[in-house]
């Protein structure tokens, strides 16, 4: 299966595509991790992009692409993947259709999910990475908003939108995915 997890900041992607990738024996892909590590590893890349996540700002497309584009053509992907924080505009949204039309490979499911905002304040207040800071959340809720929300309607309009509450306890909200994921591949 191919899948992406859409979702504001907070709501608990990483925690369930970790989950839900095991699960489904694919690979677990979020471009936030990836920059991170590069930052990490202070490679051109991270480099490059390292003042955009301080900020809460969204990298610029083109990077993202050729940097999905490339992690997509690996081996390990032939088996399908979870992508957990891309695509996050409609630019890389359209992208990455056009690259998985062409190669005969579409998406399976988009799952969407969903928490008030007060609830995704405190969920990163407390994990209280670098990018947690309250003007940072403020903004990065912000570019949510603006550039990414717009995304769930793209996919219902597809077909492919599966809209989750993201709240109570993980094992809850992994029973809801798993109860969407069952409908569209049962076990
Ligand atoms: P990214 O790393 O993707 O961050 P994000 O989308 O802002 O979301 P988070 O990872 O903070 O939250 P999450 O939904 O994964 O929740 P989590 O499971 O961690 O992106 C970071 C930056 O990279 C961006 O700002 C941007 O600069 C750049 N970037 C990445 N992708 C990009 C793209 N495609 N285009 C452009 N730029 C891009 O949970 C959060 C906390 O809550 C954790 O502490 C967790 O333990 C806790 N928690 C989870 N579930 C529950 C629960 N059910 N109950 C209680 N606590 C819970
Ligand atoms: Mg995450």
């Amino acid at each position: 299966m191919r899948i992406v997890f859409l979702g504001p900041p907070g709501v608990g992607k990483g925690t369930q595509a970790i989950r839900l990738a095991r699960a489904l024996g694919i690979v677990h892909l979020s471009t936030g991790d990836m920059l991170r590590q590069a930052a990490a590893d202070k490679t051109p890349l991270g480099l490059q992009t390292q003042a955009y996540l301080s900020a809460g700002k969204l990298v610029p497309d083109d990077v993202m692409l050729e940097l999905v584009r490339e992690r997509l053509d690996k081996e390990d992907c032939s088996g399908g993947y979870l992508l957990d924080g891309f695509p996050r505009t409609l630019v890389q949204a359209r992208s990455l259709d056009a690259m998985l039309t062409n190669g005969g490979t579409p998406l399976s499911a988009v799952v969407d999910l969903q928490l008030e905002v007060e609830a995704l304040v405190r969920r990163l207040v407390a994990r209280g990475r670098e990018d947690d800071r309250p003007e940072v959340i403020r903004e990065r809720l912000d570019q949510y908003k603006r550039q990414t929300a717009p995304l769930s309607d793209y996919y219902r309009e597809r077909g492919l939108l599966h809209v989750v509450d993201g709240g109570g306890t993980p094992d809850a909200v992994f029973q809801r995915i798993r109860a969407e994921i069952d409908r569209i591949a049962p076990r």
